[in-house]
């Protein structure tokens, strides 16, 4: 009888549970029968990539009988320039979330210890655990990232740290004092990963220029993405920025062909058309505004956001009233699969989207008896 196949493999990847991604729009349509359903759940970009992006990639899409550029030469040129680094300092990834796994894969011995905050952004949990490496979750402070707490955890096993910047699912920031002072107590030896996927949005003043800490040569990894502003999340196209040492190590644990052609064409005329990054960040903001103001009149909790997506406490069932918008054709993310049963994570919108979520989260709060008359 051959052994169940549970014992053939590593025994730390039974460990793993699947990753639950946001319904797809088609998907809620079919099921329910609704049209015109909106997706506020997974934090896209609602306007869309650049035109000149979509043009470049229709042109790519032409020569895909050629394999890609497997250095990603020309849009390493693009963003060196564009952050002042050299292409020596760059690693692109098919997302980050792929860079997220050359990381672990590139630097975790089994047993070696990562920490990073809860909840925070589900792939610190994943990679890890592929590694065989051991997590040390902190969870946050005031739903922000508790560096001071992370710092006592960390021992001589330590290897890596991940540090959500905005944060996901919260939407908060470390500032610049906060991230410098914990930064002065991380020894040499350990990996700080900086993931700040929602950095483009971000307007607070505060806000950590974490590639310094690259130009000083420390070991520090700074991820980026073209998935969330700048509307090519489709595309799976991310990238590194770190000393050039850790990128040669990164590199030798990727594919050879790890970023597909119409992804490196895409994200080339995309980073170009920053007028079309300012209006969609600008929209954002606008956005975030008008949320404020509405959650405030409904009486609801909110955390204050640097990305583009709020995480607000209904004080009852998240799930049900997510079960309950989706009914009224607008998908979000309920809160009890970060540990916040009382919550929901929306994505900011287009100003119609919004409109109309705030107009349906209305109702449901009012059909649930949690809003008073005077604040319908
Ligand atoms: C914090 C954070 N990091 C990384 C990613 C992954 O981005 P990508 O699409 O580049 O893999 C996401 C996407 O949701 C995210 O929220």
């Amino acid at each position: 009888m051959a052994r169940p196949i549970t014992e053939l493999a590593r025994p730390n990847i039974l460990a793993i549970r699947p990753y639950v991604p946001g319904k797809p729009i088609e998907e809620v349509e079919r099921e329910l029968g609704l049209k015109d359903v909106i997706k506020l759940a997974s934090n896209e970009n609602p306007v869309g990539p650049s035109p000149r992006a979509v043009a470049a990639m229709q042109a790519a899409a032409e020569k895909v009988n050629f394999y890609p550029d497997s250095n990603c030469f020309y849009l390493k040129e693009d963003l060196a320039q564009f952050l002042g680094f050299e292409p020596a300092n760059l690693i692109v990834g098919n997302g980050s979330d792929e860079l997220l796994k050359l990381i672990a894969e590139a630097f975790l011995k089994e047993g070696e210890e990562v920490i990073y905050g809860v909840p925070s952004f589900v792939e610190y949990e994943f990679v890890t655990r592929v590694m065989g490496g051991q997590i040390i979750e902190v969870p946050l402070q005031n739903l922000t990232y508790d560096l001071p707490a992370i710092a006592e955890k960390i021992t001589s096993r330590t290897k890596l740290i991940f540090i959500c910047n905005p944060n996901n699912p919260t939407g908060t920031i470390v500032g610049q004092k906060e991230i410098q002072a914990f930064m002065d107590q991380v020894p040499e030896d350990v990996l700080v990963v900086f993931d700040e996927a929602y950095y483009e949005y971000v307007t607070d003043a505060a806000f950590p220029d974490s590639l310094d800490y690259v130009r000083q040569g420390k070991r520090v990894i700074v991820l980026r993405t073209f998935s969330e502003i700048y509307g090519l999340a489709g595309l799976r196209i991310g990238y590194g920025i770190a000393t050039p040492d850790i990128i040669d190590c990164l590199m030798r644990v990727r594919e050879p062909f790890n970023v597909n052609s119409i992804a490196q064409a895409g994200a080339q005329a995309a980073l170009e058309d920053q007028a079309w990054i300012k209006k969609v960040r600008d929209l954002n903001t606008q956005g975030r505004d008008y949320w404020y103001g509405e959650l405030t009149a409904m009486g609801l909790e909110y955390a204050p956001t640097q990305g583009n997506f709020i995480f607000i406490n209904l004080g009852i069932s998240g799930a049900e009233v997510s079960q309950r918008l989706m009914k009224l054709g607008v998908i979000v993310r309920p809160g009890h699969v970060f540990g916040y049963p009382d919550y929901v994570r929306v994505t900011i919108g287009t100003p119609e989207q919004n409109e109309r979520f705030i107009a349906a989260l209305r109702m449901v709060l009012t059909e649930m008896g949690r809003l008073n008359p005077e604040n319908k």
